[in-house]
C-alpha cells in the first residue's frame, strides 16, 4: 500500500514537472515569435473590400482576434452559436474529444449572413484536440462559400495540429487565402498581437 502511494505521488510530481517544462518552453517560443512584432505600430496598407468575420469562441481568445480584424477592416461580424451550451464540466476536455472522434457536431443557430455580399470572409475558431472546434465543423457543413476569398485563422495554446488541413477539406468552394494561427498570450503582448494581425492583413 505504502509503495502504491509512493508510485502515485511520483506520477503526480512527474506530471507537474513535465507540464511546467512544457509551459516554460511555450512561453519562450512565444517571446521569440512576438519579438518580431514588437516595433512600431503596423498600419493597414491594404483595401480588402467588404469583409465578414465569422468566428466561434468558447472562452474569448478567438473573439479577441475577430475584434482586431473588425476594428482594422471595418468588418461585419458573425458569431457561431451552439443551440445547447457547450459542456464545461471538469471532464469536458474528454467529452469534446469523444465528440470529435465520433464526428458528433453540435447544432448551431442558422441565422447566417448572406455570404455573397462579401469580398473576403475570415473564419476563425479555437483548436480543440489538434483540429477545429466542433461548432466550426457544424458551420462548415452548412455553408457553401461559392468561390469567395476565405481566410482561416485559429487560436490555440501552442499546437494547431491539422486545423488548417481539416479546414481546407471541409470548406466548400472556398478560395483559400493565407491563414494565420494565434497562440494564447499574456496581456502584455497586446501591441505585438495587433501588429501580427495587421501584418497578416497586409499580406492578403
Ligand atoms: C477541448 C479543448 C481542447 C484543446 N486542444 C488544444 C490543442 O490541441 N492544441 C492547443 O494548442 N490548444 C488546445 N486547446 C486550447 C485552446 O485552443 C485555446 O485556449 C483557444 O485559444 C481557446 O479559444 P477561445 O477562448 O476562443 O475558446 C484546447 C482547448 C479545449 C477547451
Amino acid at each position: 500500500m505504502k509503495y502504491l502511494l509512493y508510485i502515485i505521488a511520483a506520477g503526480i510530481v512527474g506530471g507537474l514537472i513535465i507540464g511546467g517544462v512544457h509551459l516554460l518552453r511555450v512561453a519562450q517560443k512565444n517571446k521569440k515569435e512576438m519579438a518580431q512584432y514588437s516595433g512600431e505600430e503596423v498600419k493597414l496598407n491594404k483595401k480588402l473590400g467588404k469583409v465578414l468575420v465569422v468566428y466561434y469562441s468558447l472562452s474569448g481568445h478567438t473573439r479577441q482576434i475577430a475584434e482586431i480584424i473588425k476594428q482594422e477592416t471595418n468588418a461585419d461580424v458573425y458569431e457561431i452559436k451552439t443551440i445547447e451550451k457547450v459542456d464545461t464540466t471538469p471532464w469536458f476536455y474528454m467529452t469534446l474529444r469523444e465528440q470529435l472522434k465520433e464526428k458528433k457536431y453540435p447544432e448551431i443557430k442558422q441565422d447566417f449572413p448572406n455570404l455573397s455580399k462579401y469580398d473576403m470572409i475570415f473564419v476563425g475558431a479555437p483548436v480543440w484536440w489538434y483540429t477545429m472546434a466542433t461548432p466550426l465543423y457544424s458551420f462548415l457543413q452548412k455553408v457553401d462559400f461559392g468561390g469567395k476569398k476565405v481566410v482561416p485563422f485559429s487560436t490555440q495554446g501552442s499546437n494547431f495540429g491539422t486545423y488548417f488541413e481539416d479546414f481546407a477539406k471541409q470548406a466548400k468552394n472556398a478560395n483559400l487565402q493565407i491563414s494565420q494561427a494565434f497562440n494564447n498570450l499574456p496581456n502584455d503582448y497586446q501591441k505585438e498581437e495587433r501588429n501580427k494581425v495587421v501584418q497578416w492583413l497586409n499580406q492578403l
